[in-house]
């Protein structure tokens, strides 16, 4: 059987993916109190390696990934660009090929996601998307399982995105298709999503309206959404800031939302950038909530790759 790789979120689909919001929500509450690295009553991966490459930063998929493997049963491994034969220029095609040998699914973020989906065209193995500078669909895994967790039901939710048009972004938009929520996105002029994420929502039944008005962006939202203003890789230009500086989520912005709107933020965050310590640090903030849920997202996701859910 071909191994089943999550690149993107409509690998899996709207019924898996569900699927995996109700694993990680049980395995989540049997697992309440236990130390971290103590392995699930059934432990399912037992006896499996996860390989993590990593060619660019990372804390909280780095962290979420190996501490799911275990808590699966399973454990991990990490090859950095800088210490692998990768750095040294050895074929991505040869890298998976000799990697599909030796751990049983494979972990990139990288740069081009075209990267990540020559690994998967020539491993034998699962390989996951641990964010390319197209999309982060881990992340959104754990946006929506915080989001759920928070009582918000995903059909018809207003989510409004501020700041920039990126990779995380891209996720949502296609989350939005899947689960027929709306999605308000304010940018500045030229910092706007790839159309083809906004089309593929769309098309699939998710209202994006795309705006300069940051005001216009949050009005009555349920969720409030902001990245950096800078993803690794971009080059800290500062036209871009001062583009960015009227999408700050502010305690002024955030009244424009519903009272009961909460605020995520993938992290790491830039505080008095994209949002403003009041922000991140109000009750309406559930930010922590959100890393925390990248442990319970990833070992759904890494279930479903193993066909185990
Ligand atoms: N949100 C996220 O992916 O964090 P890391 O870059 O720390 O992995
Ligand atoms: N958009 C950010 C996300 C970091 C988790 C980046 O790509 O750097």
């Amino acid at each position: 059987m071909a191994a089943k790789h999550f690149l993107d979120l409509s690998d899996a689909g709207g019924d898996a993916i569900a699927a995996m919001l109700a694993d990680a929500q049980d395995r989540k509450a049997a697992r309440l109190g236990w130390p971290k690295g103590k392995a699930d009553a059934d432990a399912p991966l037992a006896g499996h390696v996860l390989g993590m490459i990593f060619e660019k930063n990372s804390t909280r998929t780095r962290v979420s990934f190996d501490i799911g493997m275990r808590q699966l049963g399973g454990t991990s491994l990490i090859l950095d660009s800088g210490t692998s034969q990768l750095g040294r220029g050895e074929s991505i095609a040869d890298t998976a090929r000799v990697l599909s040998r030796m751990v049983d699914a494979i972990m990139i973020r990288t740069d081009d996601h075209a990267k990540a989906e020559e690994l998967a065209h020539h491993a034998h193995v699962p390989v996951i998307n641990g964010l390319t500078d197209r999309s982060h669909p881990c992340q959104i895994v754990a946006d929506l399982l915080t989001m759920v967790e928070h009582g918000k039901a995903l059909p018809g939710l207003e989510v409004a995105w501020l700041g920039d048009g990126n990779n995380v972004l891209h996720s949502i938009l296609e989350a939005a298709g899947i689960f027929k929520f709306n999605v308000r996105v304010g940018t500045p002029q030229g910092y706007e999503p790839d159309p083809e994420f906004v089309a593929m929502a769309r098309a699939n039944g998710a209202q994006v309206t795309l705006t300069q008005d940051a005001a216009e962006a949050a009005a009555g939202a349920d969720i409030v959404v902001t990245d950096t203003w800078v993803s690794m890789g971009q080059e800290h230009v500062h036209n871009k800031l001062a583009a960015m500086a009227p999408f700050r989520v502010d305690a002024k912005l955030m009244a424009r939302a519903k009272p009961d709107a909460r605020f995520l933020h993938c992290l790491p965050a830039h505080i008095g950038d994209e949002v403003s310590a009041e922000v991140f640090e109000s009750d309406q903030s559930i930010v922590f909530d959100e890393a925390e849920n990248r442990i319970h997202a990833q070992k759904s996701i890494l279930l479903w790759c193993f066909g185990k859910l």
